[in-house]
């Protein structure tokens, strides 16, 4: 385990990296964006000429974005010929099993534009940054309703974060005694499709607002999944939870809302819950100690100022708390799953 930054001395090349963290995100992203990535990855050792060809881009601006890639150490010059690093290589060229592209491009156009609020969030304690997206609803849920291209930027973005954590969530915990689970704000139904496969008498139903359900739909038709996955539109805090149900899984939902209503949540899942019935919330979880990870600390602020105003990547004992106090008779902790993850399972 690498050791955490909460535990040492930084030095000023890091503090310089924080500092400039705007444009190191943003020749990241152009990296991405322009295809460099992708072609350096089929073509190894282009040139600067080749590259200025293929990116068309003029000697100056490329200049700037291979230097500061080189810099970064995103690519490797070796004399005049320039390659991907290895990480990069990994998880920056499209089509690879790690991909990232979809989750950075969430980044770029979601939370890139509103964490320019972030200090006025802090002091409102609310989503300041949220003006970037100017429509009905007080979150970005319900204003993307109205930005179909950023919700599909979005989803994409969900359903590539669950891509990576969803094959951790199959075999964390054996669903093989649950008949129908109901997955809550289960987006595009990526997951849903993947515990399908895996469990073949399993019945899942996605709830989620009717724009998505449509998404969902659509990729359940797909997979050719109708007869075990269904969609159920409306909203998991006012509408009842359907019935003849037996367990219930909040996958990456529990960090946009309070902890207040995550308890509400909780309750409100047991009243639907048949005795022996489960409740699973699988998501990143911060340690209790308070000191990180780095992923969940960086993924907080964009609960605060942008998503709902109210959420963060809680730590594991927020939930565990909620769950004693929402009248779970057993909670288990299924910890150390990859990317920060885990997995809480209460038993009604
Ligand atoms: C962060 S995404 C998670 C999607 C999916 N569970 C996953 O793990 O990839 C949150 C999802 O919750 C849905 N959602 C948020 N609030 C909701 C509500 N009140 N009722 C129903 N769905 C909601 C959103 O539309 C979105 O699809």
């Amino acid at each position: 385990m690498p050791t955490k930054y909460a535990q040492q001395d930084i030095d000023f090349e890091h503090l310089l990296l924080i500092a400039g963290g705007h444009s190191a995100f943003q020749l990241l992203w152009a990296g991405i964006e322009l295809g460099l990535f992708n072609f350096l990855s089929a073509s190894p050792s282009a040139t600067f000429n080749e590259l200025a060809l293929r990116l068309k881009l003029k000697s100056q601006p490329l200049y700037i974005l291979l230097t500061g890639l080189t810099a970064l150490g995103l690519l490797k010059k070796v004399d005049e010929g320039y390659r991907n690093a290895e990480l990069v290589e990994e998880r920056l060229v499209s089509g690879k099993p790690g991909y990232l592209g979809g989750i950075l491009g969430w980044q770029a156009h979601i939370v890139y534009p509103g964490l320019q609020n972030f200090v006025e969030s802090l002091k409102q304690n609310t989503n300041v940054g949220l003006q970037h997206f100017p429509g009905q609803g007080k979150t970005l849920y319900e204003r993307l309703v109205s930005y179909p291209e950023i919700e599909k930027v979005f989803q994409d973005a969900m359903s590539g974060l669950s891509v990576q954590a969803n094959q951790h969530l199959l075999n964390a915990y054996d669903f093989s005694h649950l008949s129908h689970l109901v997955d809550a704000g289960g987006g595009d139904a990526t997951n849903a499709i993947a515990l399908a496969r895996h469990y073949a008498n399993l019945k899942v139903t996605v709830f989620d607002s009717p724009s998505v359900c449509e998404i969902a739909r659509h990729n359940i038709i797909q997979a050719g999944l109708t007869e075990r996955i269904f969609t159920y539109p409306g909203d998991f805090l006012i509408d009842p939870f359907p019935p003849g149900i037996d367990s219930i899984i909040f996958c990456h939902i529990m960090p946009i809302w309070s902890a207040e209503r995550n308890l509400a949540l909780l309750k409100k899942a047991y009243a639907a819950l048949p005795k022996g019935g489960a409740v699973l919330i699988f998501n990143m979880m911060g340690d209790d100690d308070d000191t990180g990870p780095l992923s969940t600390a960086l993924g907080s602020p964009y609960f605060l100022a942008i998503a709902t105003g109210e959420g963060m990547l809680h730590p594991w004992r927020t939930y565990e708390t909620a769950l004693s106090e929402a009248r779970y008779a057993e909670i288990k902790r299924i910890d150390n799953l990859p990317l920060n993850h885990g997995l809480l399972i209460g038993i009604k």
